[in-house]
């Protein structure tokens, strides 16, 4: 496995042999079972593959968790390497962001519920590094989690509006056996709040059987999820939606197709997840 923080470097690997298709994963580091589930997906899917690991500053507010993100680059690269992966990217800052960087990605509407309704500088982050990645490893195809699902809808915009050639694939959310998705951030919550933090996937579980057993209203469906979140103690909600999965808007009426989504934070930590339900013409 190649380790590497040269953009040159992966240039040289990835054009080694123009005919091989190449999978990315880009990542944050810290890696658990959710990040191995799309190295897993690129491995299978591709002839070589290449994950990046790299704690992207300019996504991060300054009132965010950037200095106390979790890092453990050697367990991350034995994980990597027992995965089976061909080359690993890690840049520094002073590559990524050198002292006279000055261009921003950014994205209008789909950046502005949700996520970036609490986090109006974020997207902008992800969408520039997201680019830059893209332009340093040119892979066939990139692999994101559903997860952090607005981020895929926001990628996949871009993507098509900047006629990127790569094939953007989502891979499912794991979790924990309570239910709780994966997250790095996970191994900031305190026993009890670890504990507690299963109710996002039980009450947007709840949402869904609900939807399930006839229920259509958007404003009973977020007030179903509130109500279960509010009910532990620990738990303080950022932000409860049930929204069009394509423009993320808020929905009265559920007509086919919804994203459940939530952000709620335990301490300091703040978790997201989201459970989508496609409308009957786009299941596969
Ligand atoms: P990070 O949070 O490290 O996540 C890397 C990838 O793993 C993302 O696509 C994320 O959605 C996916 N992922 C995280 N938890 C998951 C889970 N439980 N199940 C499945 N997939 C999961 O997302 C980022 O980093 C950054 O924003 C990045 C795209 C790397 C840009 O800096």
């Amino acid at each position: 496995m190649i380790v590497t923080d040269k953009i040159d470097e992966v240039r040289q690997h990835r054009w080694a042999d123009p005919g091989l298709t190449w999978g990315f994963v880009p990542t944050m580091g810290y890696l658990h079972e959710g990040h191995l589930s799309l190295v897993q997906l690129a491995l299978a899917g591709n002839e070589r593959t290449a994950v990046s690991i790299y704690v992207n500053p300019t996504q991060f507010a300054p009132s965010e968790d950037l200095s106390s993100y979790p890092r453990n680059l050697v367990g991350d690269l034995a994980m990597l390497e027992t995965a089976g992966v061909d080359l690993v990217f890690t840049p520094s800052d002073a590559i990524m962001y050198p002292p006279d960087f000055q261009t921003t990605v950014s994205l209008s509407r789909i950046t502005q519920p949700l996520e970036g309704s609490s986090r109006p500088t974020h997207f902008a982050g992800v969408a520039t590094i997201v680019t830059k990645l893209f332009n340093i490893v040119q892979p066939s195809r990139a692999y994101f989690g559903q997860k952090d699902v607005q981020q895929t809808v926001v990628l996949r915009q871009m993507v098509r509006d900047l006629n990127f050639n790569v094939e953007i694939v989502i891979g499912s959310t794991s979790r924990e056996p309570d239910g709780l998705a994966m997250s790095s951030r996970n191994a900031r919550l305190s026993e009890t709040d670890r504990a507690a933090a299963a109710v996002l996937y039980r009450a947007l579980s709840a949402a869904k059987a609900a939807y399930e057993a006839g229920e259509q209203s958007g404003s009973a469906l977020r007030k179903l999820i509130v109500d279960m979140i509010t009910a532990v103690p620990q738990a303080k909600i950022d932000y409860v939606s049930v929204a069009d999965p394509n423009t993320l808007e808020e929905l009265d009426v559920i007509a086919d197709g919804m994203l459940l989504s939530t952000a709620v934070f335990f301490g300091k930590t703040r978790l997201i997840d989201n459970i989508l339900i496609e409308a009957t013409e786009d299941t596969e």
